[in-house]
């Protein structure tokens, strides 16, 4: 393999040695295979193709000073996939197998988890997708789990800098009661026309609103939204984002701080009185916001125009220092693999 330079990787593809999958048929699920093809063969009328039934995962392994590599509460992701395949009638992926999967990946490919102190980890990317052909609109009978890795860099090309970012008022993610709680390709898609609209803008990210009244913070493009003020965390609860499984630890760490915590509608409005604001997700960890404006209402809400906050500081810290082993894991979040 040529040299990788880790501390220059961005967050993208790099080919690795092996990925693994499992198939789903008759009814069940078969043997863990490993591959080390980067294609998949698949039937033309395959429902991920045709109606979109598809979700996939991203989880982190980190190496710690001492060698050993961490996985990050992998048990939340293998049941948010099992919530996903549940919320568009696929064959849902059993704990053993999510685990096994995970393990295995990681091991054939140990030669390409970044080491300590790179700022780089290890990205895995488990996809579960309807293999079996429908032409109707139903589900498929067959289903193919997989998993992929690659070593990956920050998100934001900015990495722990405050970044920009726009309140999206042209396009919805997700609807209230569709599948923005459930990780599946079509919110992604469905993202890209704001994305793109938002990256020509110079913007780092669309900051989605609640699609109903237009009113309420959702999400921040692939991460959670929350804001800072008077020693409390605050983050959207709306049924049309995905839980993150970066912010329910954050909201932990936050407590463990000493900080209250609020889970609740944010009016737009709000955004003026927040201290620090924050985007948070496996991928992202935090991205630190130092400015969102609502181009559509003339109004910038600005929160830093040099380093991040102090508390967002602080709590990058802490979660970070978990995942690398720096930081004693009182909560049980890290497994060694
Ligand atoms: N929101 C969306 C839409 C995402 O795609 C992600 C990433 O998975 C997140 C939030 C953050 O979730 P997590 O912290 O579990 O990675
Ligand atoms: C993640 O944070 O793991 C994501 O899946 C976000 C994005 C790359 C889709």
């Amino acid at each position: 393999m040529k040299d990788i330079n880790w501390g220059e990787l961005s967050f993208g593809y790099v080919k690795t040695d092996y990925n693994v999958r499992c198939y789903y048929r008759d009814g069940k699920w078969g043997e863990l295979e490993v591959s080390s093809d980067e294609n998949v063969n698949l039937h033309i009328a395959a429902t991920a193709l045709h109606y979109g039934q598809e979700s996939f995962e991203g989880l982190k392994a980190f190496k710690g000073k001492d060698g050993n590599v961490r996985l990050f509460r992998w048990e939340e992701n293998a049941k948010r996939m099992r919530n996903s395949a549940k919320g568009i009638r696929m064959a849902e992926v059993p704990d053993e197998i999510f685990i096994a999967a995970v393990k295995k990946v990681i091991k054939l490919n140990d030669r390409f988890v970044p080491p300590y102190g790179s700022g780089a980890s290890l990205y895995l990317r488990p996809l579960l997708i309807g293999s079996g052909p429908q032409v109707g609109v139903k589900p498929a009978e067959e289903y193919m789990f997989m998993i992929f890795v690659t070593p990956v860099g920050p998100y934001f090309k900015e990495g722990f800098k405050p970044v920009k970012i726009k309140i999206e008022r042209n396009y919805d993610r997700a609807a209230p009661l569709g599948t923005g709680n459930i990780k599946v390709g079509g919110n992604y898609a469905a993202s890209l026309n704001a994305l793109y609209d938002a990256h020509e803008e110079g913007y780092a990210s669309s900051l989605f609103l609640d699609a109903c009244e237009k009113k309420y913070i959702d999400e921040a493009g692939p991460a959670n939204f929350f804001g800072i003020k008077n020693n409390t965390y605050i983050t959207p609860k709306s049924t049309s984002i995905l839980p993150s499984i970066t912010n329910m630890s954050l909201i932990e760490i936050a407590k463990d701080m000493g900080m209250n915590v609020e889970r609740r509608a944010i009016e737009v409005e709000e955004l003026s009185t927040f201290e620090e604001a924050g985007a948070c997700g496996t991928a992202a960890v935090i991205s630190p916001i130092g400015q969102i404006d609502d181009v559509a209402n003339d109004k910038s809400y600005v929160y830093t125009t040099g380093e991040a906050g102090k508390i967002s500081t602080e709590l990058y810290k802490r979660l970070q220092g978990i995942q690398m082993g720096d930081v004693e894991d009182k909560f049980g979040w890290v497994e060694l693999v």
